[in-house]
């Protein structure tokens, strides 16, 4: 106990001022307050194993030690080494994320990008550290950089699998709306191309859809007819371009066909906004009116 009140007071402001000092001290010269502790760096590193494989990662047990990650540290260096966690944390949340099939392309490439800009930021980091802190300490620090790296690697090789399947799942979208519309079942392949999301090119459906098969020009019609309110979103225009190509490069733009198409694009432009869009829909059919104007005096020519 204290001898006497004033002993007490002394002393409570010699500790006071003492820790103001050392806030003080700890300011300037961070790295002689830092204490890094073995089982600290033990946590983060076991941490950065959570990924191992591309499917153990499902049941990584995230929050198993709710209590603070730094209790055995105490400074500066605890604040940094807890920040540290707090991004490893981010990453491996973010991966579960990106390995969800229902997020779209566009989110996919956003978490793409954070991912890589936080990983940087987190060596960054880390490398400053270990420049900072004493000597002692300077295997430990580097100890998480490694486990950081090979978490990067890790990463970097399960996400070109996700992207692979990612890319095969699209691909049999597409072969599947492809499928759809040789079949007829436009209203199926028009949800399809919907899911797609603007990812299949209009241009390279119809020479995917085409086939050399002129009788799928109805279909193929049909089809743009169906997406006609999104046409400036999906471009549908490129799609008659290509059909009108392919029809004329293998000499199959009949007279039958050639009406289809030219009675589906009237009224096409409204459905656009961009002036230069509405101009190809235009010029498509000036396109078509020639067209058929030509079997008109083909025909003409003929009784003759
Ligand atoms: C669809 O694409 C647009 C434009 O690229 C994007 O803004 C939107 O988020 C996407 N939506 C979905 C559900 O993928
Ligand atoms: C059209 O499809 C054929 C295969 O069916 C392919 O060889 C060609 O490159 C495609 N052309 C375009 C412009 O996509």
């Amino acid at each position: 106990m204290c001898k006497g009140v004033l002993f007490c007071v002394v002393l409570l402001v010699l500790v006071d001022s003492y820790a103001s000092l050392r806030v003080k001290r700890q300011f300037f010269a961070p790295s002689e307050e830092c204490v890094i502790s073995h089982t600290d760096i033990d946590e983060l590193v076991q941490l950065t194993k959570l990924i191992e494989g591309r499917k153990s990662s499902r049941k990584r047990p995230l929050n198993r030690n709710p209590s603070s990650p730094t209790q055995t540290t105490t400074d500066e260096c605890s604040r940094k080494l807890g920040e540290f966690k707090v991004s490893i944390q981010d990453v491996l949340t973010r991966y579960s994320s990106m390995q969800k099939p229902s997020i779209s392309a566009n989110q996919y490439e956003l978490l793409k990008a954070q991912q890589e800009s936080e990983l940087t930021d987190l060596m960054r980091r880390v490398d400053n550290l270990e420049r900072e802190v004493e000597q002692r300490f300077r295997a430990e620090i580097e100890r998480l950089r490694n486990s950081l790296q090979q978490l990067k690697r890790r990463l970097n090789d399960n996400l070109r699998l996700l992207e692979q399947e990612r890319e095969a799942g699209r691909k049999a979208q597409e072969a599947l709306c492809v499928e759809y519309i040789q079949g007829g079942n436009i209203e199926e392949a028009a949800r399809i191309y919907r899911a797609l999301n603007g990812t299949y090119d209009m241009a390279r459906l119809t020479n995917d859809t085409y086939q050399m098969d002129a009788d799928v020009v109805g279909s193929l019609v049909d089809f743009f007819v169906a997406l006609q309110e999104d046409g400036q979103t999906f471009g549908t225009i490129g799609g008659y371009e290509m059909l009108y190509k392919l029809l004329e490069r293998n000499n199959q733009l009949n007279r039958e066909r050639s009406r289809i198409i030219f009675h589906s694009l009237v009224g096409l432009e409204h459905f656009y906004s961009d002036p230069l869009d509405i101009g190809r829909v235009e010029t498509m059919r000036v396109k078509m009116i020639n067209k058929l104007q030509s079997f008109v005096k083909g025909k003409v020519a003929g009784r003759r």
